[in-house]
């Protein structure tokens, strides 16, 4: 479903990429749980640093193909910062830096063959707070295909994008109006039917509900259900009802003491299950406390 000018690279070689790491029931590669289905996405060993500070200590995690995986946990434990690892985002914070492995596709994100602007191409992004361009409807969803290269009808993709993000039948009659005269819930929307239209094989949101209401909260809920048939997410959230209920995988990080001894705390992976066995039958202790609100 990509078009060519969507590879990681153009220069990068042509062998084909190894095959997937299958993620059988039970224990996956690394001794993690998993899901069934091929791993789209894999870090291991993964350690991110902002300046001296360690925010994230060895992480592993497979995240499935055509699953939503939910990232959760208290407050500055790292969610953020694993999310923006998967497409190199953090590569735009100055201080951070990592170590390990991510592979998309098994192949290393960080290679010099692989062009980060034409990765967040293949894994695109959603973010907490809606952010249209200050432009029509129509072209905020045409704009990142139009940079890209898209060559086919705008006008179709326009309106395939928006249809695949539940928001056509909203909009079809002012596609010229401003995208920031949407409600929050609209303008969420749109903001993932930009990310559509660039057409990615992976969707990172960072709670991508936190500012809208219950009902437009569901609407974005039935729509992520909806688009797993095609891409695979994952999803940061702070609500463990939604993860609950969207996501086939979750993965609860804590803040660890570590072992600087001075106190400064480091996120890891407490627990990684599909989510029907992490909210009902955790296995770390720590997974229980925070999923029952004694921590966090
Ligand atoms: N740009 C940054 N510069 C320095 N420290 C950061 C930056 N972003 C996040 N951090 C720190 O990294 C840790 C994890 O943050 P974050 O990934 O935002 O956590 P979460 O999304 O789980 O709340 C926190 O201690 C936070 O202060
Ligand atoms: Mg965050």
């Amino acid at each position: 479903m990509s078009p060519p000018e969507t590879q990681v690279s153009p220069s990068a070689p042509t062998s084909p990429p190894p095959p997937p790491r299958q993620v059988a029931a039970g224990l996956g590669p690394a001794g993690l749980p998993a899901a069934s289905g091929p791993a789209v996405l894999s870090a291991r060993g993964l350690s991110v640093y902002y300046g001296s500070t360690l925010a994230l200590r060895d992480i592993s995690i497979d995240i499935p193909k055509n699953r939503i995986t939910a990232l959760i946990g208290p407050s500055g434990c790292g969610k953020s910062t694993l999310l923006r690892c998967f497409n190199r985002m953090n590569d735009l914070i100055p201080s951070a830096r990592m170590s390990g492995e991510i592979t998309f596709d098994g192949r290393d994100i960080a290679a010099p063959s692989v062009d980060p602007v034409a990765l967040r191409r293949r894994i695109g992004m959603v973010f907490q707070k809606p952010n249209p361009f200050p432009k029509s409807i129509y072209q905020n969803v045409a704009w990142g295909a139009r940079i890209n290269g898209y060559r086919g009808d705008m006008n179709d993709l326009v309106e395939r994008s928006l249809r695949r993000a539940a928001l056509w039948d909203e909009v079809k009659s002012k596609l010229h109006r401003s995208g920031l005269e949407l409600s929050g819930g609209q303008q969420q929307r749109l903001c993932i039917a930009r990310t559509l239209a660039v057409e990615p094989e992976v969707i990172l949101m960072d709670e991508p509900c936190s500012a809208l209401d219950p009902i437009s909260t569901a609407r974005v809920e039935d729509l992520m259900d909806d688009l797993k048939a095609d891409y695979t997410i994952v999803i940061v959230t702070h609500n463990m009802q939604q993860a609950r209920r969207v996501s086939d995988m979750t993965a609860c990080l804590m803040l660890d003491e570590g072992s600087g001894g001075n106190g400064h705390r480091t996120g890891v992976i407490a627990e990684f299950s599909p989510t029907h066995r992490l909210f009902t039958n955790p296995v770390d202790p720590r997974t229980e406390a925070y999923i029952t609100g004694r921590i966090g």
